[in-house]
């Protein structure tokens, strides 16, 4: 499944729309019942508005109904895998904290982690009214 989630997040990442920064970058969600979202990266020339690979995947699932989630790939073309910016793991954890991430490079090397080791002590609803 790791692979195959890793080919949908190359394959999502063709369509990155990046002509400012030109870091292209592709995610596939798997969510628990085995279905594949994927995103690629969106920017906007107003550069605040733009959208990661990785909330795009997420938003169109849960716009689609989809709560629950194992797996992340994430392709980038750099020399060492990435990992999920900020804003993006505080909007996967609202939804899956213990999601696996896997983070490829386009040349094939793959790093595996988890969301809780690399957004410990996430900020979530149960910290939400006292
Ligand atoms: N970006 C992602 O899509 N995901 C990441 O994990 C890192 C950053 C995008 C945002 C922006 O379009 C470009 O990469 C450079 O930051």
């Amino acid at each position: 499944m790791r692979e195959e989630l890793i080919k949908y997040a190359i394959e999502a990442r063709k369509n990155a729309y990046a002509p400012y920064s030109h870091f292209n970058v592709g995610a596939a969600l798997l969510t628990k019942n085995g279905k594949i979202y994927t995103g690629c990266n969106i920017e906007n020339s107003s550069y605040g508005a733009s959208v990661c690979a990785e909330r795009v995947a997420m938003f169109k699932a849960v716009s689609e109904g989809e709560r629950e989630f194992t797996a992340l790939a994430l392709v980038t073309d750099t020399k060492e895998p990435v990992m999920p910016c900020g804003i993006c793991r505080q909007v996967l954890a609202e939804f899956a904290p213990q999601l696996k991430i896997y983070s490829a490079t386009i040349s094939g090397i793959v790093k595996e982690t988890t969301l809780d080791k690399i957004f410990p002590d996430a900020f979530t609803m149960k910290n939400l009214g006292g």
